[in-house]
């Protein structure tokens, strides 16, 4: 059991094995997993994330300055002596498609896992505490706010034990431009500096391989941390180090026509099919390479693309591939990418006069960058793309991950709140 201070200043008892007994409390402090016994000694200044957004046009940025805030500072050489049950891992974003896979692969794998939950989480925030609490079991989860450095750090505080990792798995679940940096970068930044404070000597970043060509908010906000990130792990004697994973495409990010296809609709895809390629991954490979990140020395202080196993695959080899399982003949409609660039070009127009539409703009432009840019390594001197260039890693194969969907449906894969991604 552990006790987590919620981001409404109560306390919560939680039980990863018997969450159905969860029960407030006001002053116990029970671990369900015995924390290392752990030497510290206290700084006098600490990382501290210092920003003052006014607006998203007006944005000044302040460089990361001293607080007063006690820091705890690991003297042990190096968490990755440690047996893992000894080693405490602070997920964020535990409860998204990618985390949640995250979570479990670390608790399969022994370690004491800390999972930073919302109290209402998943899309839409549909699931409770209960809820969130049975699909993370094994990890000890803490009710919190990831966008309140304030409420992350006491959250932290009182749970009263050293961080070693902290594993971000945060994404903006509307890819909104205000929203993108407030998770992207800012609670992202927030769950550094947290973890620093407590002493977490390394982080691993989940990222996206997109941010090689940043030409959407989200993309930006990713690189900004992303370069923070780097900068802190550089300072002399940080004793600080990262793994940056930048997966390609996610199956439940084209899996979207898999039922309708099924149900005899023609597949969809832009120009000749042929705009963009992608090496799939599934939930469960990219979860595990995350984990390896947390001890392989090999992945310390590296930008790490990474895909699924097989060949390349454009939409149109998709489409087929798809048509195949089904035993169907192919039936392609091929939709003209200019309608995408007409559609943005209103939608940016009326965003000049009405600020709220400037999202609806952005999910145009995600949606025609998902419809041809390709989810692979960029050469950035020839500005081509190269799927030899990509790792591989992993089992699982997007013909499998269809004919699963063929059989039991898309549950488990439905996209953001914008059905973007
Ligand atoms: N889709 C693709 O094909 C693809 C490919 C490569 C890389 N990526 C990248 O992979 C990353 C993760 O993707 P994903 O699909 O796993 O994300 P996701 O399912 O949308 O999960 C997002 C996580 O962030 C948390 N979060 C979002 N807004 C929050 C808020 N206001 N306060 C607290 N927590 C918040 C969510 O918590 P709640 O559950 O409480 O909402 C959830 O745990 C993204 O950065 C994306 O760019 C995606």
């Amino acid at each position: 059991m552990l006790l987590c201070s919620s981001a409404g200043g109560g306390f919560n008892l939680l039980s990863p094995a018997n969450t159905a007994n969860s029960t407030r409390l006001s002053s116990h402090f029970v671990h369900r997993n015995p924390v290392s016994s752990f030497s510290f000694s206290f700084r006098s200044s600490s990382l501290h994330l210092s920003e003052n957004f006014k607006s998203n046009r007006d944005r000044r940025w302040y460089p990361i300055v001293a607080s007063s805030t006690p820091v705890i500072e690991s003297t042990q050489s190096s968490f990755r002596t440690k047996n893992p049950k000894d080693i405490n891992v602070l997920v964020v974003g535990s409860t998204g498609y990618i985390g949640n896979f995250v979570v479990k692969e670390l608790v399969n794998r022994g370690f004491n896992v800390i999972a930073i939950a919302r109290e209402k989480s998943g899309i839409r925030g549909r699931n409770s505490k209960e809820q969130t609490s049975n699909e993370l079991k094994g990890a000890n989860i803490c009710f919190s706010d990831v966008t309140r450095l304030d409420a992350l750090e006491k959250s932290l505080r009182d749970l009263d034990i050293p961080i070693d990792v902290v594993v971000s798995c945060l994404a903006s679940r509307t890819g909104g431009i205000k929203d993108s940096w407030k998770i992207d970068y800012e609670a992202t930044k927030n769950s550094l500096v947290a973890g620093r404070n407590r002493g977490a000597s390394h982080f691993v970043l989940l990222s996206a391989i997109c941010v090689q060509k940043p030409l959407l908010e989200f993309q930006r906000a990713k690189l900004k941390f992303e370069a923070e990130l780097k900068e802190e792990a550089g300072k002399e004697d940080s004793g600080f180090s990262y793994s940056i994973v930048r997966p390609t495409a996610f199956f439940k990010s084209l899996g979207g026509q898999v039922e309708l296809v099924k149900d005899g609709k023609p597949y969809v895809m832009f120009g000749d099919g042929k705009l963009c390629s992608c090496k799939p991954i599934s939930e469960q490979d990219l979860a595990s390479f995350i984990a390896d990140c947390v001890l392989s020395e090999d992945k310390i202080n590296q930008v790490l693309p990474i895909g699924g196993p097989g060949n390349a695959l454009t939409p149109l080899e998709q489409g087929e591939i798809l048509f195949r399982l089904l035993g169907k003949e192919p039936n392609f409609l091929k939709v003209p990418i200019g309608i995408m660039d007409f559609a943005i070009g209103i939608l940016d127009f009326l965003a000049k006069f009405f600020p709220a539409m400037e999202d609806a703009a952005e999910y145009g432009k995600i949606g025609r960058y998902y419809a041809a840019e390709s989810m692979l390594i960029l050469d950035p001197e020839t500005g081509e793309y190269s799927a030899e260039k990509t790792p591989s890693y992993g089992n699982d194969t997007l013909e499998d991950f269809f004919e699963r969907v063929l059989r039991e449906g898309m549950a488990g894969q439905e996209l953001g709140e914008q059905t973007i991604f």
